[in-house]
């Protein structure tokens, strides 16, 4: 056979299980922790018990030895319930990802391990203030002092930064190099120096807890380095190729929650004597939402899929990341508007969707970050 879209029996079951988690677990209290700005207590414990958290780390670690494609049917399920959590449970496999692809085996012993097995939180510590989409100007400095790297600097919009265990932060091991003197460093978050300077108080996705850090004379060890020393900018970019795919199954699962919402809706809603889904007006907006969520969803699986054959992964995530976390932002927005004046109030869902899908076309790269990943791709293919 060439190409079959059916899952295994072993997807299904990792589907099915993510579904009730997300379903069972999650959705009954989304709005509450959205309201209160909060990851729900014990959360991560949850997560991992249901083998549903790091699931891309080697079982030998604390994971689940899942390849992408079953990470992103999870991300798409937990998705469907609640972004803001389950985005601190991907983001978790993001700042690991260094360390399981780079870390040597006495720093997985040291870090790895203790983190994944405790269901413990991670930071991946790579923006700052003027060093956003154009990740590579970071100033952040981590410089060599004895056995040590000395680091100072402030990182913002650092996801999970507040409650983290370890941090992986990418800052410049040798300032004269510009992006060739970047590494990327392992940092126990209860290291002397490190301050929470910010706590963001955000539109959407807001039980994930997003910091402005402070680093002033944090002392780490130099085998703390993952890696070579100056290669950290594309271990930081490989890590994201790997995200993005994740990011994306994220955006087709609130996508899909807004597409279900509205359809019921549409069917139930009684305006001029009949269900609004027989305006022509309305049905053909859902025919537009179904489109793009079965396109995106398609999107995010070939991705993943092509990461797990040991393919680059750089042109497909970003087309996968851009047009799922777009059609997310369209079909939330189309959601509200059919529920009209009701879809703009807090006491039904799909506001929240709307909120939480802005976010997924900004983080882990722009979607204009993603076009221009694409464009480069296209242009090397083409020289
Ligand atoms: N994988 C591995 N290496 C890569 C790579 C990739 N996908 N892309 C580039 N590189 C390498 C290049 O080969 C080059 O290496 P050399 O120094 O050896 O030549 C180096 O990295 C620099 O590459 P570029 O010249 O292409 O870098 P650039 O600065 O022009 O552009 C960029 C890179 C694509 C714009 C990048 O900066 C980018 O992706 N920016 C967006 C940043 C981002 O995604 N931030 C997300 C923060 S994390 C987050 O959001 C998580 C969260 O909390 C939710």
């Amino acid at each position: 056979m060439v190409i079959d879209f059916s899952l295994s029996d072993s997807l299904l079951e990792i589907q099915a299980r993510a579904r009730e988690f997300a379903q069972g677990v999650i959705l009954p209290i989304a709005a509450e922790y959205d309201r209160k700005a909060e990851m729900p207590p014990g959360m991560l414990a949850k997560a991992k018990e249901a083998g549903l958290l790091n699931v891309t780390i080697p079982k030998e670690y604390g994971g689940m030895s899942y390849g992408a494609l079953e990470s992103a049917i999870i991300a798409e399920e937990l998705g469907a319930a609640c972004v803001g959590i389950s985005i601190t449970l991907l983001v978790n496999g993001l700042a690991l990802t260094p360390l399981q692809l780079f870390g040597t085996e006495e720093q997985k012993e040291r870090f790895l391990r203790p983190v994944a097995e405790g269901a413990r939180l991670a930071s991946f510590c790579l923006t700052e203030r003027e060093a956003g989409s154009d990740a590579s100007s970071i100033k952040t400095t981590a410089l060599p002092d004895g056995d040590d790297f000395v680091i100072n600097g402030r990182k913002c919009f650092i996801t999970s930064g507040g409650h983290a265990e370890i941090m992986t932060v990418f800052a410049l091991t040798d300032p004269n190099r510009g992006p060739r003197g970047v590494s990327a460093i392992v940092v126990r978050a209860d290291t002397p120096g490190i301050r929470v300077t910010k706590v963001e108080d955000k539109m959407g996705q807001r039980a994930s807890n997003t910091v402005e850090l402070t680093f002033e004379n944090v002392r780490v060890p130099q085998a703390n380095l993952l890696g070579k020393p100056g290669r950290g900018f594309p271990i930081a970019l490989q890590t994201l190729d790997f995200g993005r795919s994740g990011v994306a199954a994220l955006g087709v699962g609130v996508a899909r929650a807004a597409l279900e919402y509205a359809t019921a809706y549409a069917r139930e809603r009684q305006q001029f004597g009949a269900p609004i889904i027989t305006n022509q007006g309305v049905s053909f907006m859902l025919a537009d939402m179904a489109m793009k969520v079965e396109a995106s969803r398609l999107l995010s699986w070939q991705a993943a899929w092509s990461a797990d054959q040991g393919n680059k992964a750089t042109i497909k995530s970003a087309m996968a990341k851009c047009f799922a976390t777009d059609t997310a932002m369209e079909v939330t927005t189309n959601a509200v508007q059919i529920f009209g004046g009701y879809g703009y109030m807090r006491d039904y869902p799909v506001e929240k969707l709307m909120r939480d899908a802005k976010l997924l076309q900004i983080y882990e790269g722009t979607n204009q970050i993603q076009r221009m990943v694409i464009a480069r791709q296209l242009s090397k293919q083409a020289s």
